[in-house]
């Protein structure tokens, strides 16, 4: 062998032995975040995606993903910073083609108490939050009961997952050459004994079973039922308290939902659409028209105590060390808080420093944005947020 054939040789061995093979189970917003996350940190790692449906039938294919942060503990609030900051990234870059749209809205309450919830929770991270005035309210909208309620708007994106994840994938397969494949995995163990150095649990609901070591007690259904209508001249998102909604996204209109814990159905029953229907169009009666061309049931993957981002240590049957990193238990704000958390996902699968994140997760209360955008300078508004990466 010339000198040269043999120095290739031995470098294409180093660079065997240095990659890092990664498995990823679950093709949803998580598992492709996820896949994403590691790949921008470190091109050369070989990733995997395993899933057992089509993307077609998974629950990230039929969501909305308008940003909003149901349980504004500060992990999440950080996790929906970096989302914000990744979707406006997008929007700025790609537009609507990356299935990122950006768009704005109301939600009315008659509880001050849950809308000051949102300005805690997102309020300094979204744009243009306000309070309705009662004349911007009450031309608007014609409750029963109407001046009980209150009103907040604001803007931020949607990144719906019929559009952002396929984007997402492209830019794996294509870019990155990530590999995908359909087979059904009962537990992280499996692809352990597989040999794989890293295992990432992008399971969603079926991710505590997957972990196989108990954290499937933690994890319940919340059953959801969206409609999707032909009303495209609505063109921002309205909300009564968090169940009764309709979110546009970039060519259709979402109205929802019901959230039944514990329900495990995927029945799409008539019952559930007229109670949606009916809460609808009592909020707003100009839906009376509108004609429903598709419904789609989901199961969202609730956890007791939020969502598991977390590494540990494991053998395999042959006695080697390998990691798994769990990423999963997001409820029902999987693409708010996706982004973040597959970037703390990511470090924890390549051993990079997560203090930003351990240092959160014992805490109860952040001042946002002042700790979580302390890199950035603090005369920069929100609008200016969208523009500087
Ligand atoms: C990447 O992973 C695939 C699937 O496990 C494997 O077949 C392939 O050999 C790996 N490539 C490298 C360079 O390790
Ligand atoms: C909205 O109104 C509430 C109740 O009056 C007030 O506490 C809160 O500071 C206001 N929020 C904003 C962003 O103006
Ligand atoms: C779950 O939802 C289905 C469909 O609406 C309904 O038939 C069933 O009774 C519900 N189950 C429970 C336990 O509430
Ligand atoms: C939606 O469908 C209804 C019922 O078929 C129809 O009357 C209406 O014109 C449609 N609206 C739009 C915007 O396409
Ligand atoms: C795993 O294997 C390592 C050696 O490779 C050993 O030091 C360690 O004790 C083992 N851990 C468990 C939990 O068996």
């Amino acid at each position: 062998m010339s000198p040269l054939a043999s120095a290739f040789l031995f470098q294409s061995l180093i660079v065997c032995i240095q990659a890092l093979n990664v498995a990823i189970i679950g093709e949803g917003v998580i598992g492709t975040s996820t896949a994403l996350a590691i790949k921008r940190l470190d091109k050369d790692v070989n990733i995997t995606v395993y899933h057992d449906k089509d993307f077609k039938d998974i629950l990230s294919h039929g969501i909305a993903g308008l940003f909003r942060i149901d349980d504004g503990k500060p992990i999440n609030r950080l996790y929906g910073a970096q989302t914000f900051e990744r979707l406006a990234e997008l929007w700025r870059e790609f537009g609507g083609n990356s299935g990122v749209q950006l768009v704005s809205g109301h939600i009315l309450s008659q509880s001050q108490e849950k809308l000051d919830a949102q300005w805690e929770n997102y309020g300094q991270v979204v744009y243009n939050y306000v309070n309705l005035t009662y004349p911007q309210l009450h031309s608007q909208f014609k409750l029963e009961n109407d001046e009980l309620y209150k009103a907040i708007h604001y803007t931020a994106f949607t990144s719906e997952g019929a559009r952002y994840i396929p984007w997402m994938k492209k830019l794996l397969e294509e870019t990155y050459d990530v590999m995908y494949i359909k087979q059904h995995i009962d537990s992280v163990e499996e692809l352990g004994d597989d040999g794989y150095d890293v295992v990432v649990n992008c399971g969603g609901l079926a991710g505590g079973k997957l972990a196989a070591d108990g954290d499937e007690k933690k994890m319940y259904p919340i059953r959801g039922l969206l409609l999707k209508t032909n009303a495209s001249w609505q063109k921002h998102f309205l909300y009564r308290d968090f169940t009764t909604f309709t979110i546009p996204v970039i060519d259709a209109v979402y109205v929802g939902t019901i959230k039944e814990e514990h329900n495990d159905s995927l029945v799409i029953d008539e019952e559930s659409i007229e109670k949606i229907w009916g809460a609808y169009l009592e909020l707003q009666p100009a839906f009376k028209d509108v004609e429903i061309i598709d419904r789609f049931v989901g199961l969202r993957p609730a956890r007791v105590g939020g969502a598991r981002v977390k590494a540990e240590t494991r053998n395999n049957t042959n006695g080697n060390e390998y990691r798994i990193v769990h990423n999963y238990g997001h409820g029902g704000n999987g693409f708010t808080l996706g982004w973040g958390s597959a970037e703390h996902a990511a470090r924890l699968a390549l051993g990079f420093d997560t203090s930003q994140y351990d240092e959160l997760l014992n805490r109860v209360h952040i001042d946002m944005p002042k700790d979580v955008h302390k890199e950035k300078p603090k005369e920069m508004s929100d609008q200016d947020r969208a523009i500087v990466k």
